[in-house]
């Protein structure tokens, strides 16, 4: 290797250690404004080179202000793990690695990686030994890919090729969907061609779980192909739709049920959570990410399918030039995948595994997990917060009580404080028609003093907004 280029990567090493031995004294949340950034990173064209100890320098340098400390243990926004050790170095050699895993050929490690990763997953989350799989960038992109699947397997059992025909003049798919299902949902349903419109929503509880009655009623009042999906967390409360039930349903109506595990499914990993994803493994496809709660650095989903030929038929491409492994050989990515030239996902996977093993996964969740139920113990003790949900995973929602009743006002408020304050980061949300903030516990390296210090950030800013009247 060229010397430079050994000195570019272990300087680029110390920023990379800079930043994140920097991360839990910093504040969580980004210090320098839109103007500031494009100020400072923005620019014309350049015309000519610059080395790359100086690009990389200053590229550090100018990003600084703009990062959020997601990989640290006070960031609770949206649903976002940080980066367990081993993962964001598997990461690092998969840049260097550089291969492109869309064959075999394209990089034999990274396929077999993959193909031992999958198993792996497929075994940690209870899903059925031999389902198929394929690692995507993130849950939304397991939606498109499963449901592709779904589309193509509710198509096939009616005597319709979609890969021929396409949706013009097909038997009309039904897609029945819990109200308070992830909008990714219908993101992939319009990727997919089906169009929102087939989508069928039925009525869901208050905490987010789609009832089994309204759907037995609604599967019974149609017929014709049937997608149902259910969701394992709820991306606000956190509630498990009662899967269980919900395959007999499907089963009955001959639908295919798909599965919405985008962090809930790894409750799975857990024995002592398992129970909240009894029936998950009867669905016909799954879709979760690995960026969530398995805490490997960004973009990394997966999604499995218990029909490996209707996942492959819906996935596999052929061209002359490339280089297949044929039946029993191999496993090419890109037969199960909607890429074609892609990253090696699964080397951060792999390493994540190994490093936390089944026990260190089932740990990371549960602690999680504790460290939500306290969120929800302590803050529903506070006076003027109300805590909306049952906090059964790693998701707690909660509610600021204003004097003269504008608690959505009041709540947003409260968010803004908090994020202004920067000990700690979370969000607003709306909860069935009310203004919530909610946390989400999804990072590795929580620790209790994190919580702590969290929850006094937290209710310091109940206390100043409510001071300020
Ligand atoms: C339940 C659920 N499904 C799907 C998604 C989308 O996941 P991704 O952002 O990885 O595509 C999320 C994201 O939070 C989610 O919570």
């Amino acid at each position: 290797m060229c010397v430079t280029l050994r000195r570019l990567l272990e300087e680029t090493a110390g920023y990379a250690a800079d930043y994140l031995e920097g991360v839990p004294d910093r504040p969580v949340t980004w210090t320098a404004g839109v103007d500031e950034l494009r100020a400072s990173l923005g620019g014309p064209l350049p015309e000519g080179s610059t080395d790359p100890h100086t690009v990389i320098r200053e590229l550090a340098t100018a990003a600084d202000p703009g990062l959020v400390s997601i990989p640290g243990g006070r960031y609770f926004g949206f649903v976002i793990g940080g980066s367990v050790p081993a993962a964001t170095a598997a990461d690092w050699l998969t840049s260097a690695w550089d291969q492109n895993a869309g064959l075999y050929a394209g990089g034999p490690s990274a396929a077999v990686v993959e193909e031992v990763a999958g198993a792996w997953l497929t075994e940690l989350l209870g899903l059925p030994p031999g389902a198929s799989f394929g690692f995507v960038t993130g849950c939304q992109m397991a939606h498109v890919t499963a449901l592709a699947a779904a589309r193509h397997g509710v198509l096939e059992r009616v005597g319709w090729d979609v890969n021929e025909n396409g949706l013009f003049g097909a038997p009309p798919i039904r897609v029945v969907v819990g109200a308070e299902r992830h909008t990714t949902i219908d993101r992939a349903l319009r990727f997919l061609g089906l169009g929102t419109s087939c989508v069928v929503p039925v009525a869901a509880d208050g905490q987010g779980r789609l009832l089994p009655a309204a759907l037995r009623a609604e599967l019974a009042a149609g017929g014709g192909p049937t997608i149902v999906c259910a969701q394992a967390g709820n991306v606000n409360t956190g509630a498990f739709d009662p899967l269980d039930e919900i395959a007999d349903a499907a089963d009955a109506a001959g639908a295919w049920l798909h599965v919405d595990g985008a962090f809930g499914l790894w409750a799975a990993a857990s024995p002592a959570l398992r129970h909240l994803v009894a029936g998950a493994e009867r669905a016909d496809s799954w879709a979760t990410d690995a960026h969530k709660w398995l805490n490997v650095p960004y973009d990394s989903g997966i999604a499995f399918c218990a029909h490996p030929d209707a996942h492959r038929a819906a996935m596999s491409v052929r061209a002359s030039y490339l280089i297949h492994a044929g039946p029993g050989g191999p496993r090419d990515q890109m037969d199960w995948n909607p890429e074609f030239s892609r990253r090696a996902r699964g080397f951060a996977v792999y390493a994540a595994i190994r490093s936390l093993g089944r026990s260190g996964i089932a740990e990371l969740v549960e602690r999680c997990c504790a460290h939500a139920r306290r969120f929800g113990e302590e803050l529903g003790r506070a006076p003027g917060i109300e805590v909306l949900n049952d906090v059964v995973l790693n998701q707690v929602l909660v509610r600021f009580l204003d004097d003269n009743g504008d608690h959505d006002a009041r709540t947003a408020a409260v968010v803004e404080a908090i994020q202004d304050d920067g000990t700690c980061w979370l969000s607003g949300t709306t909860w069935q028609g009310l203004g919530a903030m909610r946390i989400s516990v999804s990072n590795w390296s929580t620790t209790d003093d994190d919580v702590d210090r969290s929850l006094e950030a937290i209710i310091r800013a109940a206390g100043i907004v409510r001071s300020r009247g």
